[in-house]
């Protein structure tokens, strides 16, 4: 019987039971059809993620052919997603520390500020939207701009998605030039204590004192922000809307709305899946794997049945965003509910924005009507 397809699962009303009826066969599957193993169990994901010879990259492809020798490919070329070894370990630690010193207080304002104001000013693409103005002003951009910053980040990430079209990625390639420009304003400007500043610094104490890939990776939190963000912000409207009574209106409503972001992390995540390359022969859970192959490593499909947590990654690539991201999600839709603009009604059948990754919502008001 040939295998469901783990792809179409991304985007399918029920994955969580296609990762199951694939798990059933076997934690290493070859997907013929796909020409990929899949990666369908927590033992074989925590492998894959684990093993020094499965990289983010396919060996002698640092940037995606159609990128190469672009302002788009010299960022994604330097973004700490896209390397392994030491520099990726270095830039891992400038990041974590820039991260992890984010004041969430001022997180949870930020985007109640910026939730009301897009909502006020009729945004249809809020879930997308406010995230990566959030993480816009925590990297010093100012108001006036923000848009500006926002269209450029959603340009670039569609440019780098797989098979882009040749415009999106000439819209991307323009982008890239423009937030290089503005990250390298905001940097050079940037004053003590704030993201950029702390960027700046911890990227010089890792010994990773480059201009060119501290201003990738300040765009790369704007990238990494823009989809996976969008499609939390999004599956927990979807939630509120099938189950009405979630919310009880007699207790406190912050603590209730992040139990309910947790609880869709988990159960419905936004990023369903993520690949890796294997640059020697590997063996994982006892299948070997040959030296250039590739493996989608399903980790919703890990979710399914671990205690662990799965939808932010794990091991040395894990996503040093979580907390900046479920704080953002959940004072969102907080912001959302108290303005009434949840519906109160689940639409019939939701589909969802075309991805092979990311499970994203097609909500209108949320993130744009008819994408
Ligand atoms: C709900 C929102 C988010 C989800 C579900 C998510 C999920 C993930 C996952 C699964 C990875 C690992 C990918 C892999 O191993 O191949 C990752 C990496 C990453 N994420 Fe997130 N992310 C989210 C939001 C954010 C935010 C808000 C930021 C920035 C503030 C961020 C920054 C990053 C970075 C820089 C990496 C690359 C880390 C590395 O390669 O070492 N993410 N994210």
């Amino acid at each position: 019987m040939p295998l469901p397809d783990p792809i179409d699962a991304v985007t399918s009303g029920q994955p969580a039971c296609t990762y199951a009826g694939l798990a059933s066969r076997g934690a290493m599957l070859w997907h013929a059809e796909r020409q990929v193993w899949i990666a369908t169990r927590e033992a074989s994901v925590r492998a894959v993620l684990d093993h020094p010879g499965c990289r983010v990259r396919p060996v002698g492809q640092p940037v995606p052919p159609a990128l190469a020798g672009t302002a788009a490919g010299d960022v994604f070329g330097r973004l700490v997603r896209m390397n392994d070894g030491v520099d990726h370990r270095r830039a891992k630690d400038a990041i974590v520390a820039a991260l992890d010193a984010t004041d969430l207080a001022e997180v949870r304002h930020l985007t109640r500020r910026w939730t009301g104001r897009l909502f006020a000013s009729g945004s249809t693409r809020l879930a997308f939207d406010v995230p990566v103005h959030v993480l816009g002003a925590l990297l010093g951009v100012p108001d006036d701009r923000l848009p500006k910053v926002m269209s450029w980040t959603g340009s670039f990430a569609g440019a780098v998605a797989p098979h882009a079209s040749a415009g999106v990625i000439a819209r991307g390639i323009d982008a890239a030039g423009h937030l290089v420009a503005e990250c390298s304003e905001l940097l050079d400007m940037a004053e003590a204590g704030t993201l950029p500043w702390r960027l700046r610094t911890a990227f010089a104490r890792a010994g990773l004192d480059d201009r060119d890939v501290v201003i990738a990776n300040a765009i790369g939190l704007l990238v990494q922000t823009h989809d996976a963000t969008a499609g939390l912000i999004g599956n927990a409207i979807v939630h509120l809307a099938v189950h009405p009574d979630a919310i009880d209106a007699g207790s406190p409503l912050s603590p209730q709305i992040m139990k309910i972001v947790r609880h869709v992390s988990r159960r419905d995540p936004s990023i369903q899946n993520t690949r890796r390359f294997v640059a020697d022969d590997v063996t994982i859970v006892g299948t070997s794997i040959p030296a250039g192959a590739s493996i989608l490593v399903l980790l919703a499909g890990a979710n399914n049945e671990s205690t662990e947590s799965w939808e932010f990654g794990y091991g040395r690539h894990a996503c040093p965003g979580q907390a900046i991201a479920m704080t953002i999600a959940a004072a969102c839709v907080e912001t959302l509910v108290s303005e009434g603009a949840v519906p109160a009604e689940a639409p019939m059948s939701i589909r969802h924005v075309h991805s092979s990754n990311a499970r994203i919502p097609r909500l209108a008001g949320f993130t744009g009507a008819g994408q």
